[in-house]
Order: structure tokens, then C-alpha cells, then sequence
């Protein structure tokens, strides 16, 4: 009667249960997911804790959700999951601190409802950096500093957002020389995605480059990975993580996911005779894709800090709503119940 009683005590205990992919890959980089504060105290809490050694908080920690007016902060999820990740000794990714999406309605304005100077928008952002990395000092150890701030037309090297609009390519820099002095111990990355697409690669490599010989504290790019069956090739995921490093930066891929539809920038609705049944041929090719990029990882463990999934499992995805809303997406290793799918075991097998 004990021992059943030890046994059962040992099988419900989840760390311990069942080898997770951190285990796996213990020799070669941490293995993080994206989370909102409910899914830790969810089902998918057992998953979390069996498979993934990091966490980058979804949504808690962009500037619209953390800092809703300008003197006012909501602390509550971004706490929630920093706590949850202390008690149970995962490392923590913030995400992120500057960016042209989910911002406040305040940012931008003044009382008024005019735009505001440079002068005011800098300080407005190094109050910001300040206090949020400030907060969180010693216990998250890497931060995108900047996000997507590379435009997505070639023929021009930034994106043409507000906080160029307002203060010009300064604000990259400042916002890491913020976030540095708030927390001068912690990792600082640039992040961005397409990065294995060679022309915008050129472009954040010459950014990032820029950035480095005018001595601005960064020390590592992020590669979102928000990739499909289409792309990256080997050979081009291969030359980012190289051409990077190069440079000296760390280098992680941030918020992995594979879609099983080509990539979309703009959002459409979908079209009547478009199916988002995952069928077994379009398992099978993701497995064979998740093969290819996990081996490009291995080989170049050096450079790679880190790899982040971009949510836990088939169940719930932003890409079920982007680009199109309403059509399914299947783009991680665990399924709809939460289950490894063919591409889980064609990562750890190796
Ligand atoms: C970008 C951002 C992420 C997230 C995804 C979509 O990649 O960096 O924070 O918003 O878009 O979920």
C-alpha cells in the first residue's frame, strides 16, 4: 500500500514525471514559451514546468498593458509571472520595452491632444525604462530592448512609427543606454523578425552595426522565428545566426512558431475555399521542418543563447487570428490537448 502511494506521489510530481524538451537540449541553450499569467495557474501549468526552463511574458510587459497612463502602472500579471518563475527557478525574458505596437494612448500626446517633442517623448521613455527594468532587476536576466524597428520596405532602413516620426533613429539608442543604466547586468536585444530573409537581414545587420561602433550597449539580436513551411532555408538560418554572431552579439530565436500557411503581412479575411485542416501530410512536413531548424540550432550552439516558443500549444495561437481571423493555425510542438506532436519528437531525437 506505501509503496503504490510513493509511486503515485512520484508520477503526479510533473517535473519529474517526464523528460521535457529543456533536458534535452540541457547541453545547448534554455528552451522558454510565452505566457499570460493565466496560463500558469492553468492545465497547461504542468507542461510549462515539465518542458520549458524560461519564460518571456506574452503581453504583461508591453508598454500599452504595463504602463496604461503616464502615472500609473499595472504591475499585477508582468508580477504574476516573474513570481511564478522565481518560485520555480526559470529564467525570465523580458519583452519589451520599446515598440510601435500596443502602445498607450497617452505616449504620443500631450495634454492637449498634440503630438509631443522629442524632448518629451525621450523622457517619457527613459521614465519608462527606468521603472520597468528597475523593477525587475536581478530577476530578468535579458530584455528586447527594441523591437521591429527596421521597416519592412527595403528601400528604407527604419520604420517610419511614431517614435521615429517624433524623435528620429535616436530613440534606438537611448532606450538601450536607459535600460542599461536601470540594470546594468542584464542582456540587451534588439529584436526582429524576417531576419533570415537575406535583404532585411542586411538591414538589421547594418543597424545593428551602427549601433555597436557608436558603442551603444546591446548585446544580442533576437530572431523572432515566426517562420512556416516555407521558409527559413537551413542554409539561411545558418547565415543569420553566423553573420550575426559575427558581430560579437548573442544571438536567440525569441518567439518560435511554425505556421503551416506561407507568411502574410497584412490582415485579410478568409477566403471561402480556404481549409485549416492539419492534415497528416502537413504534420509530417512540419516535423520535417521543426528537423531542419532544431539541427541548425545544434550546430550552432555557440552563438545561440537561447530558442523561445511563441506560446505553449496548438490550443491557443496568435496566428489562429493573424494574419486571417478565424483560420485555425497548428504551429507548435505540442497539440490541441496539449499532446507531443510528430514534430516534438523529431526535435528531441537526435
Ligand atoms: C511580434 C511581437 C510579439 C507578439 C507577436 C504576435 O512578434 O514581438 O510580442 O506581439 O508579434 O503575437
Amino acid at each position: 500500500m506505501r509503496s503504490i502511494l510513493i509511486l503515485l506521489l512520484i508520477a503526479s510530481i510533473p517535473c519529474c514525471a517526464q523528460k521535457g524538451l529543456k533536458d534535452y537540449y540541457h547541453d545547448y541553450f534554455p528552451i522558454g514559451v510565452a505566457v499570460s499569467p493565466r496560463a500558469l495557474t492553468s492545465p497547461d501549468t504542468t507542461l510549462i514546468l515539465q518542458q520549458f526552463n524560461s519564460l518571456t511574458p506574452e503581453n504583461a510587459m508591453k508598454m500599452g498593458p504595463i504602463h496604461p497612463e503616464e502615472n500609473r502602472y499595472n504591475w499585477k500579471d508582468a508580477d504574476a509571472i516573474v513570481d511564478f518563475a522565481v518560485r520555480h527557478g526559470l529564467k525570465v525574458r523580458g519583452h519589451n520595452l520599446c515598440w510601435h505596437q500596443q502602445t498607450p494612448a497617452w505616449l504620443f500626446k500631450d495634454d492637449h491632444g498634440a503630438t509631443v517633442t522629442k524632448e518629451v517623448l525621450l523622457q517619457r521613455l527613459k521614465d519608462h525604462i527606468t521603472t520597468v527594468v528597475d523593477r525587475y532587476k536581478g530577476r530578468i536576466y535579458a530584455w528586447d530592448v527594441v523591437n521591429e524597428a527596421v521597416a519592412d520596405d527595403s528601400t528604407t532602413l527604419l520604420r517610419n512609427s511614431p517614435w521615429y516620426a517624433i524623435c528620429g533613429e535616436e530613440f534606438i539608442a537611448k532606450a538601450f543606454e536607459y535600460a542599461h543604466a536601470a540594470d546594468p547586468t542584464a542582456q540587451l536585444f534588439y529584436n526582429d523578425y524576417n531576419t533570415e530573409r537575406p535583404e532585411k537581414r542586411e538591414r538589421v545587420y547594418k543597424l545593428l552595426k551602427h549601433l555597436l561602433d557608436a558603442g551603444v550597449p546591446i548585446t544580442g539580436v533576437g530572431l523572432q522565428g515566426h517562420w512556416s513551411l516555407f521558409e527559413p532555408s537551413a542554409e539561411e538560418l545558418r547565415t543569420a545566426i553566423t553573420r550575426f554572431a559575427s558581430l560579437g552579439l548573442k544571438v536567440q530565436i525569441t518567439e518560435l512558431d511554425m505556421s503551416i500557411y506561407a507568411w502574410e503581412k497584412n490582415r485579410r479575411q478568409r477566403r471561402p475555399d480556404e481549409s485549416d485542416v492539419f492534415t497528416p501530410e502537413l504534420q509530417q512536413r512540419q516535423a520535417d521542418e521543426y528537423k531542419k531548424v532544431f539541427a541548425v540550432f545544434r550546430q550552432q550552439a555557440k552563438a545561440l543563447t537561447g530558442v523561445t516558443f511563441w506560446n505553449i500549444t496548438d490550443r491557443y495561437t496568435w496566428l489562429d487570428n493573424y494574419p486571417v481571423p478565424g483560420r485555425k493555425n497548428y504551429p507548435l510542438l505540442f497539440d490541441i490537448n496539449g499532446q507531443p506532436k510528430k514534430a516534438f519528437y523529431e526535435v528531441v531525437n537526435f
